[in-house]
């Protein structure tokens, strides 16, 4: 009978990770045999750690912060996604090469396809952050053809990289632009961690009053599942998708990869993870 297969999260810290919750989930419901272990791995373990993959028997897996961008290094070959953005969050072997896949800006257009459709018939949209989570969802909002795209950060500099990294289509801005670039956009997206749990008393709640009523706005945000700048569009009578969605989805890709079988993001499987937050 053979091995059951065998996956992994890596991160540090990595006890708050909900991967392994998401992929028992998908193990469970589908009868399958394999495991995915979380696995704590400071970074200066990281590179053994990934060296010693194949003896261990994994599959694959998937690296969280801060290992992204060095996975990204030391893998032999990258999809398109993860070649554009620098950094890496799904791990799998082909032809005995180790792959590297981000499957984030994949995470973040596949939960606005299941909650605004239409989201991408826009062509401005205003993006919150200029990390590495930006990053990901700048790709995703090119790919999906948006031909204006505002990134303001609270240092410039690192916006107007990415605005640079990523050509004409994105612009770079100062925070105290997001107001007026509010209003005049179809999409607007937080990639910073303001309003996480946690993360002290600052917020976004720009005043979105002038903003189209068409605007639909995101968050990648998932605890609390309705971040104040979320309440804030809500009121404002627009249209919200919360961060919950993208995590899940970002998901798929690598269960299917590991273990054979497209999974699918289920209520259930919503349900299974926000009783456990
Ligand atoms: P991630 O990989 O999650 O994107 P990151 O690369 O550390 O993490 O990026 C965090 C983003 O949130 C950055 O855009 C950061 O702004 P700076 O570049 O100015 O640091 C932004 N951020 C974090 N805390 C913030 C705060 N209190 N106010 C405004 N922006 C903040």
């Amino acid at each position: 009978m053979a091995e059951p297969v065998k996956a992994f999260v890596t991160g540090f810290p990595i006890k708050h990770s909900r991967s392994p919750l998401i992929h028992g989930f998908w193990l469970n419901a589908h009868g399958l045999q394999g495991s995915y272990q979380a696995i704590e791995t400071a970074p200066e373990a990281f590179p053994a750690f990934i060296a010693s993959l194949r003896e261990k028997g994994y599959a694959g897996g998937n690296v969280t912060i801060p290992h992204k961008e060095t996975a990204f290094a030391l893998c032999e070959a990258h999809d398109a996604a993860a070649e554009s953005i620098g950094a890496v969050n799904t791990l799998w072997f082909e032809n005995d090469r180790l792959h590297g896949g981000n499957t984030d800006a994949y995470g973040f257009a596949a939960n606005l396809d299941e909650y605004a459709r239409g989201w991408d018939n826009a062509d401005t949209a205003l993006v919150l952050g200029a990390g590495g989570a930006s990053r990901a969802i700048v790709y995703a909002l090119k790919s999906r053809g948006f031909t204006h795209i505002h990134v303001v950060n609270r240092t410039p500099s690192r916006a107007e990289e990415l605005a640079q990294h990523f050509g004409a289509t994105v612009s770079a801005h100062g925070w105290d632009e997001a107001q007026a670039l509010a209003a005049i956009a179809g999409l607007i997206v937080n990639t910073t961690p303001l309003g996480m749990e946690g993360h002290g008393k600052d917020a976004f709640t720009p005043d979105l009053a002038k903003a189209d009523p068409a605007t639909i706005v995101t968050d990648i945000v998932y605890v609390p599942l309705e971040t104040p700048f979320l309440k804030a569009a809500r009121e404002a009578g627009l249209k919200t998708v919360d961060g919950l969605g993208m995590l899940l989805h970002q998901a798929v890709p690598g269960f299917g990869r590991w273990f054979g079988l497209r999974p699918e993001v289920t209520p259930e499987l919503r349900a299974h993870i926000l009783a456990d937050m």
